[in-house]
């Protein structure tokens, strides 16, 4: 067999709908991120695989909310997470989608396999079914009151009050989401993963396969709990439209389950890859090692799931190798939460002002490896001070700055002494060691292996007194110089797949031109003139800390900042509205604008009627760039208010003038903006007053007013 020399890295593909945060950097891209630079040092051949996972509930949820069209929604959010990883230095060899075509094909015809080699079963399962809507509810579309701790507004797959898992049919008074409408009990076909008939294969697999990619330990325990539980039959379709079809008679209108076809997608991506042959990554077990990396709630559909599919195919595939489950990363007030406002989300981290390596570098030393750590600013704050700053930072400036001044920015070869072959034996041990973890994946110890050559580097600075010897002792001081300069350049290797662009700094200050490589490491290459000695890191003080934090606290729960483009708003009279042909969430209607006629799409049935819209005057959007939704094209977008009504049921109140048809509200004349633009402002409404970027929005003098949502977000 040839050696398993190609490097296959994964991370967990992202949801497509929301906005990272450190603890999903952290849990998968960046942990994967440091592993396959690391192999690249190494010379071997890697293949850096994710994208975002566009399906399910949640994306067709969110972009209801948000009043999108699934495929619109995820085109914004792949942007925004692209955008964070690229910032984050991410060096993902392809960053790719599930939504695309090529990943339909690719899960259906997984899925054919497993049917014909039996191991697809078909049940009926009882089934939340909505009458009003005619169609099966998936759970998350059901809401009512939790049968356990009776808290109003449970979801129907779990109650976020008292965190149990729910079947929508035990909800109390349960509810369409969309409609409002009672759901009754209905049979629906699915069809199912006949898992304990692939468990004996599978059982053999986990037990061979955990040992020799030394699995970490929480994955481990998790699969092998799993596994003496006993498989069952798991469900791999669902009663949605986005999603993929379930190539299959009679299972016309279902699609797969997010799950089944989420794991494909690291095939699939790979094969949206330019250039690159999937097969000759994934169906290569003797040549390609496979590294996963992800949370540790992800670890049974890549231990279980995803494997038992792939061995149900009964073709050979590329089977994973090492699996990564990182623990949680917590935030000072508990968890990451948008809405609640805690923690840092990417978006944040760009806005900060702290660059990308020293997020990188508090993240990865305070990697939640074997149990839950916490993100907190001061922390980051002390571990940039005393050591980015004042260990590595210190090394790198204090010695080019030496050769700079004193000795006309070269480094003069020498001949070494007993005390610096000591110190350069000892940073080639302890740089193997180094890259034994990293071969290991224990990125926490290897950084800090890291940092310990860099503070043994500084030792070996003031024992060697440059100032002194520099007039005393030519000689030794040429030699020091000669040694600390090599000892930075290690660093620059040893660093890179943490710090890569602190990396890159150090060897352009060095004069190095190539690109770093693992087998550098010990050598005594460098020499020469070097390049011009800079500051790598800059010190935050306390204040630094409190200003990032109090501008983060400014711009809130939203999206990446972009550029504010003005909203042109004006009044307009609805003439004539009527339910989506196409769409059950959409009305199509045709207003007056005063300049003329206009035909808008909104999301509002369920939360208004057609007879509250006719006739009436509403605040509308403009200038919003026109899109199609199912096949219509809406030219502008009215303003609604989403909150609680009186009784604290959701409502969603579109905002009502008394005005002429035409009257501008603010923005006269501005260019056309696009949803993301548009989402850059924030509507809202305060104490029953519509604002627009914190300024009361108001009508010959007199503010406009919700009457039902007093307090809520406007869309
Ligand atoms: O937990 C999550 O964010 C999932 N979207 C991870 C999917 S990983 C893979 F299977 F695609
Ligand atoms: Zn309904």
């Amino acid at each position: 067999m040839a050696p398993q020399d190609r490097i296959l890295v994964t991370s967990a593909l992202p949801y497509v709908n929301n906005v990272p945060h450190m603890g999903n950097i952290i849990g998968c891209v960046l942990s994967a991120d440091v592993v396959a630079r690391y192999h690249r040092l190494q010379g071997r051949e890697v293949l850096f695989v994710c994208g975002t996972d566009e399906h399910g509930t949640a994306t067709e949820t969110k972009a209801i909310e948000e009043r999108l069209t699934p495929r619109q929604l995820c085109d914004n959010y792949h942007e925004i997470h692209k955008r964070i990883y690229d910032w984050f230095n991410i060096s993902f060899d392809v960053f790719g989608r599930t939504s695309f075509e090529n990943h339909h094909r690719i899960t259906q015809d997984i899925f054919r396999k497993l049917h014909a080699n039996g191991y697809v079963i078909e049940r009926d399962v009882e089934q939340a079914f909505c009458p009003r809507c005619e169609k099966f509810l998936a759970d998350r579309f059901v809401h009512g009151e939790c049968p356990h701790c009776h808290a109003k507004d449970a979801r129907g797959d779990q109650c976020d009050a008292c965190g149990k898992l729910l079947d929508p049919l035990e909800l109390i008074n349960p509810q369409c989401r969309s409609c409002g409408a009672s759901p009754e009990k209905r049979s629906s076909k699915h069809l199912f993963l006949d898992l304990p008939a692939l468990a004996p294969q599978l059982a053999e697999w986990v037990k061979g396969q955990a040992k020799l990619g030394a699995w970490s330990q929480n994955a481990i325990t998790t699969t092998q709990a799993w596994l003496d539980r006993g498989l069952e039959p798991r469900a791999i379709t669902r009663d949605l439209s986005w999603g993929v079809p379930v190539p299959l008679t009679g299972y016309e209108g279902k699609v797969f389950y997010v799950w089944f076809d989420a794991p494909i997608g690291y095939v699939s991506i790979t094969d949206q890859a330019d250039g690159v042959d999937w097969r000759s990554w994934w169906q290569d077990p003797g040549r390609v090692r496979l590294y996963q990396f992800m949370a540790k709630d992800n670890i049974p559909f890549h231990t279980i799931l995803f494997p038992a599919t792939l061995l149900g195919t009964g073709e050979r595939w590329t089977m994973l190798h090492h699996i990564d489950a990182t623990e949680y990363l917590q935030t000072e007030e508990g968890k990451f939460s948008k809405s609640r406002g805690t923690g840092l989300f990417g978006d944040g981290a760009i806005a900060s002002g702290i660059p990308a390596d020293v997020y990188r570098y508090y993240l990865l030393i305070n990697r939640p490896e074997t149990s839950d750590t916490t993100f907190a600013w001061k922390d980051l704050q002390e571990k940039l001070n005393s050591e980015l700053l004042a260990n590595l930072g210190n090394l790198v400036n204090r010695t080019l700055k030496f050769i700079a001044q004193y000795q006309d920015g070269t480094v003069h070869e020498a001949v070494l002494d007993e005390m610096a072959l000591n110190f350069r034996e000892w940073t080639v041990t302890e740089a193997a060691t180094a890259g034994t973890e990293l071969e290991a994946c224990h990125e926490k110890d290897a950084l800090k292996r890291v940092m310990l050559i860099s503070q043994k580097a500084n030792a070996y600075f003031q024992e060697q007194r440059p100032w002194k010897t520099r007039t005393e002792d030519p000689e030794g001081c040429r030699r020091a110089m000669f040694v600390l300069a090599n000892t930075i350049k290690d660093l620059s290797v040893l660093i890179a797949p943490f710090l890569p662009e602190t990396s890159r700094r150090i060897r352009e200050q060095l004069g190095l031109a190539q690109e770093p490589r693992w087998s550098d490491i010990g050598t005594l290459s460098v020499r020469g003139r070097i390049g011009t000695p800079e500051v790598l890191f800059t010190k935050v003080d306390d204040k630094g800390i409190e200003a990032v934090k109090a501008r983060l606290a400014e711009s809130k729960a939203g999206d990446v900042p972009v550029a504010r483009k003005p909203l042109t708003i004006v009044a307009a009279r609805i003439v004539e509205a009527y339910r989506h042909p196409k769409a059950d969430k959409l009305f199509v209607e045709t207003v007056d604008f005063g300049t003329g006629l206009r035909t808008i799409v909104s999301g509002l049935v369920g939360h208004v009627r057609e007879d509250d819209l006719r006739g009436k005057t509403f605040l509308f959007v403009s200038n919003l760039a026109p899109a199609t939704l199912r096949g219509v094209e809406s030219n502008g977008m009215i303003l609604a208010a989403q909150g609680k009504g009186a009784g604290g049921e959701d409502v969603i109140e579109p905002v009502a003038v008394t005005a002429e048809p035409g009257t501008v509200l603010v923005g006269a004349g501005a260019g056309q903006v696009t949803i993301e633009e548009f989402a850059a402002h924030e509507i809202a409404t305060v104490a029953g007053t519509v604002h627009l970027d914190g300024t009361p929005l108001a009508v010959d003098g007199k503010p406009v007013t919700t009457t039902k949502v007093k307090d809520g977000k406007i869309r």
